[in-house]
C-alpha cells in the first residue's frame, strides 16, 4: 500500500471541482487524503461543505495584506500546516506570485475553463463565444509562472451550440470540468504523472495483484 497523500485544495467560490474531487477520493478510495481546503475569501460557499465533510478549513484573506507577496507568504504558511504532496487549484481567482510558484513546482495543479492555449485569462466562455469557436472545453495543467500555460494532463472538449450564452455554455463545460479533473488529481495521486521539457507524459495505471 503506497503511502497516503495530503491534498489540500485552494477555493475561492462555489467549489463544485473541489467537492467533485472530495467525492471521487473518497468513492473510489484514493491512496489521498483531502487534508484542508482553504479560501481567500470567508464567503466561499465551498468552505460550508468542505467542514461538512470532517475537512478541516481555513480562510486567508488577500484583503488582510498590503501586497501579493505578504498574501502568498500566509498562503503558503497555511498550505504548509497540511504538509501537501499535491495543491489543488479549483476556482482559486488569484494571480500567484513567481515565488510561491516556484514554492510548489511539480505539486500545483489548476483546472482552466478552456481548451488551452486558447482563452487564458478570464471570462473565458465569453471569448469563446466572441471568437465563434465550434468546440470548447476545459484544461488540467500544472501551475508554472507563465499563467495559464503549464504542462496539460488532461482536457475535455465540448460543442459550442448556435443558441449558446456563457450560462449555457458554462454549464456544458463545468460538467467535463467534474469529470477530468477528479480523474488527473487521481493520476497524480498516484504517482502516474511525469513531466518533461513541460509535456506531461501519463503512466500506465499499476495492475492489480491477481
Ligand atoms: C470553474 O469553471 C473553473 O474552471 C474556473 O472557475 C470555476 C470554479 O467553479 N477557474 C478559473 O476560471 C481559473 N482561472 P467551482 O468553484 O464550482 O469549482
Amino acid at each position: 500500500m503506497p503511502a497516503m497523500k495530503n491534498i489540500v485544495v485552494l477555493i475561492s467560490g462555489r467549489g463544485s471541482n473541489m467537492q467533485a474531487i472530495v467525492k471521487a477520493a473518497q468513492a473510489e478510495r484514493w491512496p489521498a487524503r483531502i487534508a484542508a481546503v482553504i479560501s481567500n475569501r470567508a464567503d466561499a460557499e465551498g468552505l460550508a461543505f468542505a467542514a461538512s465533510h470532517g475537512i478541516p478549513t481555513a480562510v486567508v484573506s488577500n484583503k488582510a495584506f498590503a501586497t501579493r507577496e505578504a498574501f502568498d507568504a500566509a498562503l503558503a504558511q497555511a498550505i504548509d500546516g497540511f504538509q501537501p504532496d499535491l495543491v489543488v487549484l479549483a476556482g482559486f481567482m488569484r494571480i500567484l506570485t513567481p515565488g510561491f510558484v516556484e514554492h510548489y513546482a511539480g505539486r500545483m495543479l489548476n483546472i482552466h475553463p478552456s481548451l488551452l492555449p486558447s482563452f487564458a485569462g478570464l471570462a473565458t466562455h465569453r471569448q469563446a463565444l466572441a471568437a465563434g469557436v465550434k468546440v470548447h472545453g476545459a484544461t488540467v495543467h500544472f501551475v508554472t509562472a507563465n499563467l495559464d500555460h503549464g504542462p496539460i494532463v488532461d482536457q475535455a472538449a465540448v460543442p459550442v451550440l448556435p443558441d449558446d450564452t456563457e450560462t449555457t455554455l458554462a454549464a456544458r463545460v463545468l460538467e467535463q470540468e467534474h469529470i477530468i479533473y477528479p480523474r488527473a488529481v487521481r493520476m497524480f495521486v498516484e504517482g502516474r504523472l511525469r513531466v518533461a521539457n513541460g509535456l506531461v507524459r501519463i503512466d500506465a495505471p499499476a495492475t492489480q495483484p491477481a
